[in-house]
């Protein structure tokens, strides 16, 4: 069992760029790929997950040219095959680890007419439900099957689709893009309906890429907002103009979270991509009396970007609630942190996705949080941290997933005798430098 260590550290300062997006970064690709022409992309995600989505579109029949690998991301030149243009590979597509790879680039395949793809990834991907795409791209009459239980492997036979009016049973960006992507490619127009809003990269891009998308905000009474629609219509082609890829804020937020908790501390992370619909965990910090400053500073990729500081102080428990979820829903585990560090009682509810992401990360976080000595309890939807103080320090099991990986190095940082983490070379799947960035910090 590989341990790595995180000792108790002093006060945290300085300044980090975060990571590029991985989010973005998979979009990025997969428009270049599916894209006509040549694309350049800057600061492309250099991590497991964002290369599968190189690979993928490479097997696919994209060229991928990285013209540099500097340590702020890749800068890649994709030459693309196409819409309509996937070139079936040999072997199944490996997705490894990567959720949104596979459900974005279903949608995608299903359009290709008249060729079959398959679809495989890591032990984790054959763990996640796939339904969730798998049935509506079929009322698109796309034709996809799924492993018992509705997980990978994917076999995907490409046809001609029908537009659809799709309400999504689920808040989840990556079944709305799947639609949104697979909509591209069909006879009419297809709309999406949102129980509540999710990430809109996809939707940015695709508009940039010059796809026709309209939006439906939904009634602006707050507790509806959300309820919003995006139509798309069928395209001809696309083309990605030159991008570079925001920095990711569910990534900066580890180190965010890492000064809140540790005394002293005066941190600003750099470059964060700071959509609005990705920006619930700041509003979480605020309600929970963090002392968090954010600074707009522009657009890159058609998303606002500016810098985060954060400074440690007394935190109060809070409730994070279900619309909530969507805007915050990677960041929850953090949530669950520093609520071992907040006065009272933090609630997360209504967040029954967090069981179907690269682990249960309720069941991971809850255990990960009382190994370190904390109080948590595992709820159906959510969990509950009831505020003690600090933390012991421990050992903590990353189930390979990234983000447990990293919860586990910024809570031993933060503890009063440290943490091993076990697995933690799984943060290399969405923030490889991640260890080397904290540190630089203590
Ligand atoms: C993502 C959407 C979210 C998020 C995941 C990335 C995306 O998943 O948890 O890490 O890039 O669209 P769901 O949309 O399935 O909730």
């Amino acid at each position: 069992m590989a341990l790595t260590s995180f000792e108790p550290s002093r006060s945290l300062h300085g300044e980090v760029q975060a990571p590029p997006d991985k989010s973005i970064s998979h979009r990025a690709a997969l428009l270049a790929g599916f894209g006509e022409g040549s694309t350049r992309i800057r600061r492309y995600l250099d991590s497991a997950d964002t290369q599968s989505s190189l690979a993928a579109i490479e097997a696919l029949g994209a060229t991928v040219h990285v013209i540099d690998g500097a340590d702020d991301g890749l800068d890649v030149e994709v030459s693309g095959f196409g819409l309509r243009g996937a070139d079936p590979p040999a072997s199944a597509i490996d997705v490894g680890n990567a959720g949104t790879l596979i459900r974005l680039i279903s949608g995608l395949l299903a359009g290709q007419e008249g060729r079959r793809f398959e679809l495989d990834g890591d032990e984790s991907i054959r763990r996640r439900p796939m339904e969730r795409v798998a049935e509506p791209l079929r009322l698109m009459g796309a034709s996809v099957e799924s492993a018992a239980g509705g997980v990978p492997p994917l076999a995907i036979a490409g046809t001609a689709l029908r537009g659809i009016d799709y309400r999504l049973p689920v808040a989840s960006a990556q079944v709305k893009s799947c639609l949104l992507l697979a909509g591209t490619l069909a006879d009419a127009s297809t709309t999406v309906r949102e129980p509540a809003e999710t990430r809109d990269h996809t939707e940015r891009m695709l508009e940039a890429a010059g796809a026709k998308i309209a939006i439906d905000r939904g009634r602006s009474v707050p507790a509806l907002a959300a309820r919003g629609s995006i139509t798309v219509e069928p395209a001809d082609e696309l083309a990605l103009p030159p991008l570079s890829v925001p920095g990711d804020l569910s990534s900066a937020a580890f180190h965010l979270t890492a000064a809140l908790i540790t005394e002293g501390s005066d941190v600003t992370v750099a470059g964060v991509g700071l959509n609005p619909t990705r920006v619930g965990f700041l509003g979480i910090l605020n309600r929970m009396g963090a002392t968090v400053e954010v600074e707009e500073l522009g657009f890159e990729a058609g998303e606002p970007v500016g810098r985060v500081r954060a400074r440690s102080g007394s935190l109060a428990g809070t409730r994070v609630e279900p619309a909530e979820v969507p805007l915050a829903i990677d960041e929850l585990p953090l949530v669950g942190l520093l609520g071992c560090f907040a006065e009272g009682e933090t609630v997360v509810a209504g967040a029954a996705e967090l069981r179907h992401k690269e682990s249960d990360r309720i069941a991971g976080v809850v255990e990960a949080l009382r190994a370190l000595g904390g109080e948590a309890e595992a709820l159906e939807e959510g969990f509950v941290v009831r505020g003690t103080g600090g933390l012991r320090g421990g050992l903590v099991e990353s189930h390979g997933d990234h983000r447990l990986a990293m919860l586990g190095a910024v809570a031993g940082l933060a503890s009063r005798e440290g943490s091993a983490v076990e697995g933690f070379g799984a943060a290399a799947v969405s923030y490889p430098g991640f260890e080397r960035d904290l540190r630089s910090l203590a």
